[in-house]
């Protein structure tokens, strides 16, 4: 009989900020895989509310009361997502699929990842019926314009989230 492979999953984004949609997504992600690295994009491109640092930082303190933490590492990436996937030996990505709206832009990903390398997939998950309608995008918007987010981000997020918008508004 074959020995038993442990299944790595990457899990990629920009986790500005990381959300319980995300949560969500990793638990799921963790019935199929043994573990998964939860992996921050380095992209000069874009322009993010928080630093990688404060995404990091956040990320981890939201994994402490996460039952399957032992489980899951994070970790940050430069330039392409495929260098990445081959470079810590997975053949999977994991993403979340909320709404249609999400499909254009996550097909396109796909493809163009499995064009770069055909040995690594992208398996889609749907995140719980409770988080479709979130993304960080929208939980930053109700934040920055005053509405609370209480239960929709893990706890330190809302706490950094408050920080954040209480700078802004005193500068
Ligand atoms: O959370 P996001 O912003 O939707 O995540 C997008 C992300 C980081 C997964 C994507 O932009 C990415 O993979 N960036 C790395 C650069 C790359 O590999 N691009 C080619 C594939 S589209």
């Amino acid at each position: 009989m074959e020995a038993q492979k442990c299944t790595l999953a990457v899990y990629p984004g920009s986790f500005d900020p990381i959300t319980n949609g995300h949560l969500d997504l990793l638990r799921r992600g963790l019935k199929l895989f043994d573990r998964i690295v939860i992996a921050v994009a380095i992209n000069p491109a874009k322009r993010p509310l928080f630093s990688l640092e404060e995404r990091l930082e956040m990320i981890k303190q939201s994994l402490e009361d996460f039952p399957f933490k032992d489980r899951v590492d994070v970790d940050v990436f430069p330039g392409l997502l495929v260098d990445y996937v081959k470079k810590v030996g997975a053949k999977a990505i994991l993403r979340g699929l909320r709404a249609v709206s999400d499909f254009e832009y996550e097909f396109q990903m796909a493809l163009m990842n499995r064009k770069l390398c055909g040995d690594v997939e992208t398996f889609f998950l749907m995140t719980g019926m409770r988080w479709i309608y979130i993304s960080s995008r929208i939980i930053k918007e109700v934040v920055m314009a005053g509405g609370s987010v209480t239960g929709l981000v893990p706890e330190p997020v809302e706490k950094k989230l408050l920080e954040k918008l209480s700078q802004e508004t005193t500068r």
